[in-house]
């Protein structure tokens, strides 16, 4: 359909074009032009502005105006008026017909040769469209311009290059992840963790969902000293208490190997907390004018001495204070085992981090993405050198190890914020920059993108950004990404609820989408929906609304 004509000033990536008044294209939908060698060019129309020329301002008062508006008639006013709009080129649409059977093939070409004004403007075809965007493993939603163009996402890239979901709260984040994971499980079966610190996908659920929930739970005699040490809510600069804290551990564990002990969960704990209750006694008990010598084990089990000041007893006795706080509101947390074990491939595993504080939400993440990073590692380098032992004891204790893996974080500033590292920031940048080798992909899920890790960010190849206001998190944003222009930037701001900016390797070309409705066009379940405050308040029962579904034609 022909909606305009070039027309002004253009060249090889912008041109403007005069508006037929019948059939005006809205902003953001696709458009071709022939450019001055004949090849089509593919553009998307970036604004459209409506001009009269007798009624252009600084052409006179108020009163002038009213009287040029009642006093010529319609016809005459209409006459005078024109819809510009301007586009931006994408790139050359090349039909190989001489080339091949006819098949159209859209890489993105770039437009070499400027677009010669007096040509016409046409809508791209839906079949072309189709072409461009409807490939890829799974879909994810529509084109927001033209609703019958379903957008797919090529999952290998999605994956092995990590991508981030970014907007405001409510936006439609939580939705586009349950999108995208139940697509991943349907078509790929693929395997995916969701680290869920709100417990936002404790009702996660689709049409023969595959989903298994699992309850956080960390083993603190299975976590390295510095992730034990955030676990308990150590300071970073409180050096004293830190090496007690790994005096304490090797001691416990060497005394359990010595008798034959198992040592884990709950009882690891209280072993902590008698070990450094018997040095605080040490100190306490001793003669007036004597010093205190307590006994402990090095990492290598070596049996050594330590003389205790009176310095010492303050830090033992804050650790001792910190080991009784973890045991009493962090206890239904602590259980014998590992985590790890317990993530099953061919599904979305949701570890529900729920009434954890951040530091124990960290400290868990950080024992996690170490170990699955570290498992895939020896499993991948165990397939090269064909050592099938490791194989098997990995196979047995790590089932969804052998297989790539999807991660998830939610509220990922928590895990990796910009400001000071955390534990977990270490792990999250390693997979960030080593995972696409050890088939582990990350997704990122934030509402304050500056408030993330750059690094990381920037590391995260597709974007799906939803809308975003603040202009420092939007700037932030493109400044971690190679392809969001100027121009879409300005598009993110202008975005409604479940309407998303797609950029990166995974799809064909830029595009804004309408994210499909995991409710409405999955069925599905999540914990995100929008509290009605008043219903609650009142108590009253609103009618329900009927859902339109829209122009949702299925499969
Ligand atoms: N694509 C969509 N189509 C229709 N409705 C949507 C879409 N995306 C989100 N919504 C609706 O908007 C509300 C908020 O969505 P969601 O929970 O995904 O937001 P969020 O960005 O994850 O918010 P938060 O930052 O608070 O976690 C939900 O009620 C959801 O049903
Ligand atoms: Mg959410």
């Amino acid at each position: 359909m022909k909606v305009g004509i070039v027309y002004g000033e253009s060249s090889t990536d912008y041109f403007t074009f005069i508006v037929d008044p019948k059939n005006m294209p809205n902003f953001g939908e696709f458009v071709v032009v022939k450019n001055r060698n004949g090849e089509e060019v593919l553009a998307v129309v970036k604004s459209v502005r409506n001009i009269n020329w007798l009624m252009s301002t600084g052409r006179g008062s108020y009163d002038y105006i009213e009287k040029t508006v009642n006093v010529f008639s319609k016809g005459v006013l209409d006459k005078s008026e024109s819809i510009i709009a301007s586009a931006k080129v994408l790139g050359v649409l090349k039909t190989k017909e001489d080339i091949e059977n006819g098949d159209f093939e859209f890489k993105q070409i770039p437009n070499r040769v400027p677009i010669k004004p007096g040509v016409e403007v046409r809508l791209a075809r839906d079949d072309d469209l189709k072409k461009i965007f409807s490939n890829g493993h799974i879909r994810i939603g529509r084109l927001l311009a033209r609703s019958s163009v379903e957008v797919g996402l090529d999952v290998n890239k999605l994956v092995s290059r990590h991508f981030a979901v970014l907007a405001v709260t409510g936006a439609g984040k939580s939705n586009t992840i349950a999108v995208l994971t139940k697509e991943i499980i349907d078509k790929t079966n693929g395997t995916v963790v969701i680290l869920d610190p709100h417990g936002e996908y404790s009702t996660l659920s689709w049409r023969n969902a595959r989903v298994n929930p699992i309850k956080a739970s960390i083993d603190p005699s299975k976590v390295s000293i510095g992730e034990l040490a955030t676990l308990l809510g150590i300071a970073e600069n409180a050096a004293l208490q830190r090496r007690f804290l790994s005096l304490a551990y090797t001691t416990v564990m060497e005394e359990a190997k010595r008798s034959a002990k198992v040592l884990g969960g709950m009882s690891f704990v209280e072993a902590m907390e008698n070990k450094i209750e018997e040095w605080i006694r040490t100190y306490e008990n001793k003669e007036k004018g004597e010093e205190a010598f307590i006994e402990y084990y090095d990492s290598q089990g070596k049996s050594l001495q330590r003389k205790i000041q009176s310095r010492d007893l303050d830090s033992l006795i804050r650790l001792k204070d910190y080991l009784q706080e973890l045991r009493r509101n962090f206890g239904e947390f602590i259980k014998l085992g590992n985590i790890l074990s317990e993530i099953i491939p061919g599904m979305v595993n949701v570890i529900d981090l729920s009434g954890m504080e951040e530091d124990q939400m960290i400290s868990l993440a950080s024992y996690l993405l170490r170990g699955i990073l570290n498992y895939r590692v020896k499993y991948m380098k165990a397939v090269r050198t064909k050592d099938s032992e490791t194989l098997v004891r990995i196979g047995e204790r790590f089932p969804a190890l052998t297989k790539p893996l999807l991660l998830v974080i939610e509220e990922a500033h928590i895990f990796a914020p910009r400001e000071g590292k955390t534990q977990a920031s270490h792990w999250l940048g390693k997979i960030a920059r080593e995972g696409r080798k050890f088939g582990i992909g990350l997704g990122i899920v934030s509402q304050r993108p500056k408030k993330l890790d750059d690094d990381i960010l920037s590391q995260t190849n597709t974007k799906i950004i939803l809308r975003l206001v603040e202009p420092h998190d939007q700037r932030y944003v493109q400044q971690a990404s190679e392809q969001i222009s100027e121009d879409l930037l300005m598009d993110i701001a202008s975005l409604g609820i479940g309407e998303a900016v797609v950029v990166g390797y995974a799809i064909s070309l830029p595009a804004m989408v309408r994210i499909y409705s995991f409710r409405d066009e999955f069925e599905g379940t999540y914990g995100g929906v929008d509290i009605d405050i008043v219903r609650e308040w009142t108590g009253e029962e609103e009618e329900d609304e009927d859902i339109d579904l829209l122009d949702f034609a299925g499969e």
